[in-house]
Parts: structure tokens; sequence; C-alpha cells
């Protein structure tokens, strides 16, 4: 049915895997479109409890938005584009009604990075690499990263992440905040795993509601 994610539900877990692997599962217009379909569908399933989110292939969890849908792109292109994602999949994870747990494999680069920040917590591989690399091409983040990493790491890292651009690898990660749990390439799903399951053994509206309170809170 999709053809740029899978998704697979299972024990009240639904895993959204992002597969453009050649790509580095860069997140181009399709692969936006269908990962907020599936999260309209994970959210109406009522046998869902939590949602898993990572990256096809050994290398990426996302290595950004697609590039090379930049290169016609004007101001109010641009503005459009960060509109689309967010609504469609950065703001629609954040607000989500089930708990989201992102696994970083690989790199998570810019849009890859926001889209790991939007969701609940992250736990990474120890290849995970994480990074804000859009100054280097001359413009913001446009997924949110502006808001969501001075909120997770605190304002001086954030700053320096990305005025700098310079990736962080998963251990760095961990010191400032970005990740709350670093484990070998082979035990990350399994780590997942045991922890969207702890979570559906909950009365849904238990997580909801936490997720609700700890929002209406960062919003003060
Ligand atoms: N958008 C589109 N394509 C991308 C991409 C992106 N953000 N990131 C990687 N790719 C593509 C490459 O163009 C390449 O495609 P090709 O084989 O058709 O040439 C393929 O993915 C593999 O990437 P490659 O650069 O060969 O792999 P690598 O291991 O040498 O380097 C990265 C991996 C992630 C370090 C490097 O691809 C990179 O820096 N990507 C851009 C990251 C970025 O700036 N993201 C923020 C965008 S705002």
């Amino acid at each position: 049915m999709y053809q740029t994610i899978l998704t697979h539900t299972e024990l009240g877990i639904c895993t959204i895997t992002m597969n453009r692997p050649e790509k580095m599962n860069a997140l181009n217009k399709e692969l936006i479109q269908e990962l907020g379909a599936a999260l309209d569908v994970a959210k109406m399933d009522t046998s869902v409890q939590a949602v898993i989110l990572t990256g096809a292939g050994e290398k990426a969890f996302v290595a950004g938005a697609d590039i090379t849908e930049f290169t016609e792109l004007q101001s109010a292109g641009g503005k459009a584009l960060a509109s689309v994602g967010a609504a469609l999949v950065f703001d629609k994870i954040e607000q989500f009604p089930k708990p989201i747990i992102a696994a970083v494999n690989g790199f998570a680069l810019g849009g890859g990075c926001e889209l790991a920040m939007a969701c609940d917590y992250r736990i990474a591989s120890t290849k995970a690499v994480f990074g804000q690399p859009e100054i280097l091409l001359g413009i913001i983040p446009g997924g949110g990263a502006t808001v969501r990493l001075p909120r997770i790491v605190g304002r001086g890292w954030a700053m320096e992440m990305m005025l700098m651009g310079e990736p962080i690898s998963a251990e760095q990660a961990l010191q400032i905040g970005l990740v709350t749990c670093v484990t070998e390439t082979d035990n990350l799903m399994t780590e997942l795993e045991r922890r969207a399951a702890h979570l559906a053994t909950f009365a849904p509206f238990v997580p909801q509601f936490m997720k609700l309170m700890v929002h209406k809170g960062m919003e003060g």
C-alpha cells in the first residue's frame, strides 16, 4: 500500500519504518504524506497503544529533508513545505494521543533529528549520529528544531548544534539528554519493544493524558 514506509502492528505496538534506505530515508513529499496517513491509521486503530518510528537499512534513521526537492524552491515554497511537514508529521506526532518513541538506528540529520525530537523520547544505537546541518546549506531548520531542540537539550547545546552544523555521536546525544538510552544496534528493537510492551499494559488514557499534561506544561 505504501511506497516509502513500512508499517507493522502487533501486540498493541505499531512500528512505522521510513523505507528509502538507498536515499538514507530522506523525507521527500511522498514519504511525508504517507507517514502522515500511517499516523492517522495508528491513531484510529484502538488496538494500537504505542508507536515506534525507525529507519530502514543499517545507515540511517532519516538523513533530513530530501535535498533534491529544495533546488527549485523560493522562499514561499520553502515556507509551504515546512507548513505541510509540520501539519502532516512533526506537530501531528507531538500531539498524537498515544506515546511515540524514536528508535534512531543511524543518521538523524536535519528533518530526521527534528522527526526524532517530535517523538516523546528517543533511544539510539551506538551508530546513531545526530545533527542540524541546515546552516551549512544556508537555511534555518524548518521542522521545529528551533523550538524543540532548546527545550530538550537547553539553549546552549541547541545553539551550538544549529550554529555549527556539526554532527554529534550517540554517546554525546546521551550526555546532553537528546536520547535517553544508547544500545548496541542488534539490541535496539528488542529494547524498544520492551518499552512499548510496557506501555501496552496500561489503560490507554493513562499515557495519553500524561503526554497531554506534559505538553501543556511545556507550553506554560
Ligand atoms: N536528501 C536527498 N538525498 C540524500 C540525502 C538527503 N537529505 N541524504 C543522503 N541522500 C542520498 C545521497 O544523495 C545518495 O544518493 P545517490 O546514491 O543517488 O548519490 C544516497 O543518499 C547515499 O548517501 P551518501 O552521501 O552517498 O552516503 P554517505 O554514507 O557517504 O553519507 C550522509 C551519508 C548522511 C552523511 C550524507 O548523505 C549527507 O550528508 N546527507 C545530507 C544530510 C543533510 O544535509 N541533511 C539535512 C537536509 S536539510
